[in-house]
């Protein structure tokens, strides 16, 4: 009895009905197929930021362009969940590679999101020089109310697992599909010694600019959420910024709503 009860639980955490899915990219590149496949597409714009809403398989979905940047993105999620309130929220998108073994096309699924920005450091008299090495992660920046208005500090946040069970066995023939961590920050970061301090600290797999801010959100809403992000460059391996991956994570991330089923 246990076990079949066990059974419904696992196979209820993987089922979902018709969603309303908020899918999110910075830039035009990044929305534009997202767009073109929505049927019955309707489109609004609020402040500075733009929405199209349509369906793509079972489910409603709202395209949102967020704009570069973690504020642009925290405001971006924050009108999105008022005006449409979606179910699940996936950001998805370019990104640097941090990880040695990653290459451009390669997709990392963020199991964890982190603001590898948030950084503090101890006093240090003049005269002494200063050393990117000796911040201190700052996770007073991570810090959300809950519904009790209780201060909940995070070290980081994650993707939801039923979410990221159907985009792990979701198609992709570009690349490979990992999990990993993704290093949200204000930055676009090309020293490799930086890139490898960063690897090294935040265990970061690849670099953008906005998934954290949407995963903060997503979080103090208790939205379900998902990151998807391509390798566009790394500078590990020399490889430049390739705009033919930003479609091939769009064209992915349909496959991934078609899934959830
Ligand atoms: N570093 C930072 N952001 C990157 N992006 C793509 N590659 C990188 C990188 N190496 C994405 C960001 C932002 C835009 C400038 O491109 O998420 O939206």
């Amino acid at each position: 009895m246990k076990k079949i009860i066990t059974g419904l639980l696992v196979l209820s955490t993987l089922t979902f009905a018709k969603e309303k899915i908020l899918v999110q990219g910075a830039m035009d590149m990044e929305v534009d197929y997202l767009v073109k496949s929505l049927k019955n597409p309707t489109k609004e714009h609020i402040g500075s930021w733009t929405f199209w809403k349509g369906d793509i398989g079972n489910h409603e979905v709202i395209v949102s362009r967020t704009e570069v940047g973690l504020v642009n993105a925290a405001a971006a999620t924050a009108i999105g969940i008022e005006k449409y309130h979606p179910t699940i929220i996936i950001n998805q998108g370019t990104s640097g590679g941090h990880d040695p073994k990653l290459h451009t096309g390669d997709i990392v699924l963020g199991s964890e999101v982190i603001n590898m920005g948030a950084i503090r450091t101890e006093r240090k008299e003049n005269g002494i020089k200063e050393n990117m090495k000796d911040g201190i992660f700052f996770d007073v920046v991570q810090r959300i109310r809950d519904k009790d208005e209780n201060l909940v500090n995070y070290k980081s946040f994650i993707s939801n697992e039923s979410l990221l069970k159907v985009a792990e066995k979701t198609n992709y023939s570009q690349g490979k599909i990992t999990l990993g961590i993704i290093g949200s920050a204000d930055q676009w970061n090309r020293e490799l010694e930086r890139i490898k301090y960063l690897n090294e600290t935040f265990k970061t797999s690849t670099e953008e600019m906005e998934s954290v801010a949407v995963a903060q959100t997503a979080k103090a809403f208790n939205i379900p959420f998902l990151a998807i992000r391509v390798l566009s460059n790394t500078d590990i391996h020399n490889e430049d910024f390739n705009p033919k991956t930003a479609l091939w994570c769009q064209e992915y991330t349909i496959n991934v709503i078609k899934n959830l089923k």
